[in-house]
């Protein structure tokens, strides 16, 4: 895919429905009583990838991708079936990490692995609390990562409780800010004898909290503490899925570096435990205003109206860092437009998601003429010094792919992007809505 400087991108447009959210759609769906009905779902292949493993666990699920509504004939709790083949979860991170918390709770044996991508990510972080509640989990290669093997032995009668209460309730410290731990933990705590507490550094996303209330569990949330009653009774719902913030994010960043652009980008969600990169571009000194708030399906989304702007250099760091993790690429490249410095830290987190993401972002903007440097836990920008085309390997990471081809825009000269197809992992029609 080449790309080339372009003038001011003008009008109104929207993004796929959000990611986080589709997947925890399917999950909850499945593990409900009833019909889930999903209307705005993404049809990216991280999401194709939970629909796939929850038919393999015996979930009948239809879909119509060309008008992205799912149904989902949801189960019940205990409504899944021994999987006949291993659950493969792709590129999916959030797959893998959720879907192993709900593998935890059943009477049946099951295997979970990835891509090449994933068997690489650390799982170690979910296997811990996982034995902690008494699950049966490990590394098939011994290594705390993908595939993992979960056995259904008598976990019950050794942890002496009742057979239906396959787990033990804890309060999980979590040592990271990660929503995929969290939920992890908090959906293998459906199937706990007692209360499951998450506390974690910072919020994370908290789409699972949210989606559990709303299909019936008890779910309460102290501060950065999550906690959840074991064994609600789940009953299917009518979902509409907001857009994807994170996709959004590459559209606000493409109207705020070339020069002229005004965009309103409508229909996205807005939840405060996402919105870091809106919050971020107003320190910048961005036109951005929210209209039209309002809430759908639990979830605050707005229609977003940003304005080319002279944006300024900051410092980025401390608990806004997860709710904009997975905007920092396109972070970077836009700091490569702001007068000043930009200081990205406490982002470490960056090194073990789909690619090492500071490696890469710090590689592929030194070879566009960025001054840029690698730190241990994120990176220095000194904006100001003009971007020009190069050939940027994304390495198969759709948020590199998607974040440089917004660089390749506001930089003078051919961009080529490698391996572009990797953006169907989150935004299939990226390229033909740019
Ligand atoms: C996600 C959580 C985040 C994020 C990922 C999606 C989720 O990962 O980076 O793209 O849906 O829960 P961590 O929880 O590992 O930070």
């Amino acid at each position: 895919m080449i790309i080339q400087k372009k003038g001011p991108l003008k009008g109104s447009m929207s993004v796929p429905g959000d990611k986080s959210i589709s997947h925890r759609a399917i999950m909850l769906g499945a593990l409900s009583e009833g019909i889930t009905e999903v209307e705005n779902f993404l049809m990216g292949d991280d999401c194709l990838s939970t629909i796939s493993c929850f038919k393999h666990l015996g979930i009948p699920i239809d879909f119509v991708s060309n008008n992205n509504s799912v149904t989902i004939h949801g189960k019940g709790l205990d409504g899944l079936r021994t999987p006949s083949v291993q659950l493969d979860v792709g590129n999916s991170g959030t797959t893998m990490r959720l879907l192993s918390g709900i593998l935890c709770g059943q009477k049946f044996s099951s295997t979970i692995t990835g891509d090449s991508s994933i068997r690489m990510r650390p799982m170690g972080r979910i296997l811990t609390p996982l034995e902690q509640m008494g699950a049966d989990i490990k590394s098939v290669n011994n290594n705390l990562k993908a595939p993992l093997i979960i056995n259904s032995s008598d976990k019950a009668s050794l942890l002496g409780i009742d057979s239906n209460d396959f787990l033990r309730g804890i309060h999980y410290q979590s040592p990271v800010a990660s929503a995929q731990v969290k939920s992890c933990v908090l959906l293998a705590g459906l199937y706990a004898d007692k209360e499951t507490k998450v506390t974690e550094p910072a919020i994370s996303r908290n789409h699972t909290e949210l989606m559990l209330s709303a299909f019936g569990a008890s779910v309460n949330v102290v501060g950065n503490t999550a906690s959840l009653l074991p064994r609600p009774k789940l009953t299917g719902q009518r979902l509409s899925i907001p857009g994807d913030i994170s996709s959004a994010a590459y559209f606000i960043s493409a109207a705020l570096i070339v020069p002229n652009s005004e965009l309103l980008i409508k229909n996205v969600g807005i939840n405060p435990t996402r919105d870091g990169i809106i919050r971020v571009c107003r320190m910048m000194g961005a036109d951005i205003s929210l209209e039209n708030i309002r809430k759908d399906g639990g979830e605050p989304v707005a229609d977003i109206l940003v304005r080319h702007s002279n944006l300024k250099g900051i410092e980025i760091s401390g608990s806004i860092i997860p709710t904009l993790i997975d905007e920092i690429p396109i972070i970077a490249v836009i700091s490569c437009f702001a007068k000043g410095k930009t200081t990205i830290k406490n982002a470490e987190e960056l090194k073990v998601k789909e690619s090492n993401r500071i490696e890469l972002i710090v590689n592929n903007l030194s070879t566009m003429g960025a001054d840029i440097r690698a730190t241990d836990d994120g990176m220095v920008i000194e904006g100001g010094r003009p971007l020009h085309g190069a050939v940027i390997d994304s390495k198969m990471d759709h948020r590199i792919a998607m974040a440089f081809t917004i660089a390749g825009l506001a930089a003078d000269g051919d961009t080529q992007i490698l391996n572009p197809e990797c953006v169907n992992i989150s935004y299939p029609d990226f390229f033909k809505s740019l």
